[in-house]
């Protein structure tokens, strides 16, 4: 475990970027250790897009990030976040990722875990296609959290154009009827499914294999068929001891309503609700704020870098993924 506390913006854009140009940085780069990163800085760095965009390509090639707090900063009267996480939170943090490490037993370790990712494309004509802004951040997230625990982990993308981790199986698709039989194969064999995919509802009935030409037309009408709800399907044909978690991207007011109906009528254990009214969170954002909706209750999990949020997603899975094997 190669420990950076405190992580000033500069060092973090550094290390995003493979620069060695001191002796903490080059360590890093020659080092093979897992990395955690705390960040220490006033608000406005830590807030800024590059800032953002580095600790993301670091979580995303297995970095743990602790994040900071909010609070004084170290520049006279200035309030915000960016405080350095207070020295209990980062020990805690060290000791979970040695123990994640290969040091001691790992949370996930036997479990096959499936994760669908992205969002779909239904094609219209040869070229066009109705799609959605899924871009498989949340879903890849999640991949590498449970790999970091133990898990082997599949991952069915759908047109997720991000990086990919060592160790995980990842199958791409396009479409939902893709995506469909894909995951229908794969969980067979899964003992948790994370249904992160913004799956199309809809695709159009008749696609046209050449591109349809402008010319000669005034209008155009696509019709749209219902495609097969994913989830659902795979729940009701569930073998005891699998775990099933669906995803949710809500508007507004009664939304955990909504979430909690859902998880009924689609027979599933969890649903984590994304609320995207929200600006700067879920859809193609660094960052989301979600509440993971259970039989047993609802857990919020604050504003945090996606990485952080799989986290506290996947903790929940393994507690319903415990229950499920004990009833079993
Ligand atoms: N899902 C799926 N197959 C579909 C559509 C969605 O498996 N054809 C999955 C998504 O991967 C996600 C969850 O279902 O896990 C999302 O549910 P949502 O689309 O919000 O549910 P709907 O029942 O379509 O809700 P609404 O009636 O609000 O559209």
């Amino acid at each position: 475990m190669y420990a950076i506390v405190p992580a000033s913006a500069n060092t973090i854009a550094k290390l995003a970027h493979g620069m060695a140009d001191n002796l903490l940085t080059t360590a890093a780069l020659a080092s093979p250790a897992p990395l955690l990163i705390a960040p220490a800085m006033n608000d406005r760095m830590y807030e800024h897009p590059a800032t953002q965009a580095n600790l993301e390509m670091l979580a995303a090639r297995g970095a743990r990030i602790v994040p900071p707090g909010t609070g004084q900063l170290a520049s006279k009267g200035e309030f915000g976040i960016g405080r350095l996480a207070e020295p209990p939170e980062v020990l805690a943090a060290i000791e979970e990722a040695i123990g994640g490490a290969g040091f001691a037993p790992r949370s996930l370790d036997g479990l096959r875990v499936l994760v669908t990712a992205g969002g779909t494309r239904e094609p219209i004509d040869a070229v066009r296609y109705v799609g959605n802004r899924s871009s498989g951040r949340m879903g890849f997230a999640l991949a590498e959290e449970a790999a970091r625990r133990g898990a082997e982990v599949t991952v069915i993308a759908a047109n997720v154009s991000l990086p990919r981790a060592n160790g995980v199986d990842y199958i791409d698709v396009e479409t939902a009827a893709e995506l469909e039989q894909a995951a229908r194969e794969a969980f067979a064999k899964a003992d948790v499914l994370l249904m992160a995919a913004a799956v199309a509802d809809f695709r159009p009935a008749s696609p046209e294999a050449s591109k349809i030409s402008k010319t000669g037309r005034d209008g155009l009408t696509v019709e749209l068929e219902p495609t097969t709800d994913v989830l659902a399907a795979l729940a009701a044909e569930r073998r005891p001891g699998q775990t099933i978690v669906g995803f949710a991207a809500e508007h507004g007011e009664g939304a955990a309503e909504r979430a909690r109906e859902k998880l009924e009528r689609k027979g599933v254990d969890a649903i984590v609700l994304n609320d995207v009214s929200r600006p700067g969170i879920g859809f193609d954002a660094a960052e989301n704020e979600v509440s993971i909706v259970t039989r047993a209750g609802m857990q919020e999990v604050p504003r945090a870098l996606k990485a952080e949020v799989a986290r506290a997603i996947i903790e929940v899975v393994e507690e319903l993924h415990a229950e499920e094997v004990k009833t079993s």
